[in-house]
């Protein structure tokens, strides 16, 4: 499945990231060397990560806003 069609992230990237240590979407991206573009990709990575890492992200997919994600530590593409 593909979780970020801008970045042609898909779930086996997800689950390899989490392997590695990931556990936000920010960190997905950053594991991947990519950045985000339009942000709709989140909740399902989000969701994604709760499913292979157990336990919550911190935060709920459906509450997770683009801003309160890309605040971190990963510049959006277009900004
Ligand atoms: S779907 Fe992931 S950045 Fe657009």
């Amino acid at each position: 499945m593909i979780h970020c069609v801008c970045r042609s992230i898909n779930t086996r990237l997800v689950d390899e990231a989490a392997a590695h240590g990931a556990r936000s979407p920010a960190c997905v991206m950053k594991y991947c060397g990519k950045r985000f573009n339009c942000g709709q990709c989140i909740p399902s990575i989000a969701e994604r990560l709760e499913c292979v890492v157990g336990t919550s992200t911190g935060t709920s997919p459906a509450s997770l806003s683009r801003r309160d994600e890309i605040a971190g530590d990963i510049p959006l593409a277009a900004e």
